[in-house]
């Protein structure tokens, strides 16, 4: 792709320009960290006696559940799914509201809208793309306070958001909270693991997260009715416990209590996942390591800079954001994105925010841009830089060297 040369530099040696790349070959953003001893689980149990409602499903939430610290967690076929499965068991439905920010991937809001529910975006911390704690008070204020029936936050790239201060709102509000911790298992937070706080939260194992298991998910609650709702509803709404049964025909009777979903996750991906967490730790170490090269590499860097961290979290740095700091942000952007595809950096930009996609706008029929002034800048200025367990330190110093040919050929 040709860059407009009148406009930007000229300069031959960018790639973009037919110069040569940094790299020969594309540098992902992120990738998963597949072991043997992964692929010797899971081949050990397709041949077992179950592929589906085996044995390693409850082994991999159990597991889990006690990384996280949290009494119940329930593996689903993926985040999407766990998302779903939250706000129907807090009883999200037709008409509902909940508070999210759009600084994330659709399905934080999707999740809702499937249930009849729209969301109420609150804008963003500028300097961490975390949600506003006063954005969500000010929503909170609104005429339709009462269809308000979750607020949720999510752990922007892997760093928990403000617990303490969303807990503490959420329960002076009386609405409950709901965590989006897709990317932030294996963090910390006030000296805890990261990942959960309020009433619910869910993770993502999509192949670019802590964990993967290809697709899936995991809801995770201290709530025992909660947990069960979730179970329920992730199996078509059907009732085995024999407790629980309305009536008991034999001892084949069960009980579809309520219309569910088939959202199983398969005991083939629970064996991958189960074999994961054991590298967890060090999968989350190598990340960190990672994104202190960046920062240290990135310092006082004229054209970009990093995001905040707040001194009581250590991120998952499942994301390595960064800022343009040249005017105009969003043309600026563009160009540098451009530049580093053509370099073989694979770059990608966190998030679109969700009230400009067309559905949305469609939907919701407010002016969103207006009252989300900061995420408008933080979109317009954002690039994740690649972040990967398997990434090695040639590859940090080619996204280094990329950013610099590509900001002094543009800016110097
Ligand atoms: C913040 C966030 N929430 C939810 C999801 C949905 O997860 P999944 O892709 O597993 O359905 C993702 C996945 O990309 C995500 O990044």
């Amino acid at each position: 792709m040709q860059l407009d040369k009148k406009r930007i530099a000229s300069d031959c040696n960018l790639a973009v320009n037919g110069g040569k790349p940094i790299r020969d070959t594309w540098l992902p953003y992120g990738r998963q960290t597949i072991s043997q001893a992964d692929v010797e689980k899971v081949v050990s149990t397709l041949t077992s006696d179950y592929l589906t409602q085996g044995p390693v499903i409850p082994e991999f939430e159990s597991l889990v559940a006690d990384y996280v610290g949290v009494k119940f967690a329930v593996a689903i076929s993926n985040g999407t799914a766990a998302l779903h499965a939250a706000y129907h068991a807090l009883g999200i439905s037709k008409g509902d509201l909940i508070i999210t920010s759009p600084m994330t991937f659709a399905a934080t809001s999707n999740a809702a809208v499937y249930l009849g529910a729209r969301p109420l975006f609150a804008d963003v911390e500028p300097s961490t793309g975390l949600i506003e704690i006063e954005s969500i008070r000010k929503l909170l204020s609104r005429p339709e306070r009462k269809s308000i029936k979750a607020i949720v936050a999510i752990d922007f790239a892997g760093q928990p958001c403000r617990y303490r201060e969303l807990e503490e709102l959420a329960s002076e509000a009386g609405v409950p909270l709901v965590i989006d911790a897709a990317h932030s298992l294996g963090s910390r937070y006030a000296g805890n693991k990261g990942g959960f706080a309020g009433a619910l939260s869910t993770f993502s194992f999509h192949p670019v997260k802590s964990i993967t298991t290809g697709e899936g998910g995991m809801v995770l609650t201290n709530d025992r009715k909660l947990y069960e709702s979730v179970v329920l509803f992730r199996s078509h709404g059907i009732q085995k416990g024999r407790d629980r049964l309305l009536k008991d025909e034999g001892p084949w009777w069960h009980e579809m209590q309520e219309l569910g979903f088939n959202y199983r996750m398969t005991e083939i991906q629970a064996a991958l996942g189960l074999s994961q967490m054991a590298s967890l730790d060090s999968f989350v170490e190598r990340r960190a390591e990672i994104a202190a090269t960046y920062r240290q590499k990135l310092a006082e860097n004229q054209y970009y800079e990093c995001l905040d961290l707040l001194p009581e979290s250590a991120s998952a740095h499942h994301l390595f954001p960064i800022l343009v700091k040249k005017q105009p942000f969003a043309e600026n952007r563009k160009l540098v994105f451009e530049a580093l595809h053509a370099e073989n950096i694979g770059v990608q930009v966190h998030y679109i925010p969700t009230y400009k996609m067309p559905f949305y706008q469609e939907l919701l029929n407010e002016n969103w841009q207006q009252q989300c002034p900061n995420t408008e800048e933080f979109y317009a200025r954002e690039i994740s830089l690649p972040i990967f367990p398997a990434m090695s330190d040639f590859d940090i110093d080619n996204v280094v060297a990329a950013l610099n040919k590509i900001g002094k050929a543009f800016w110097n």
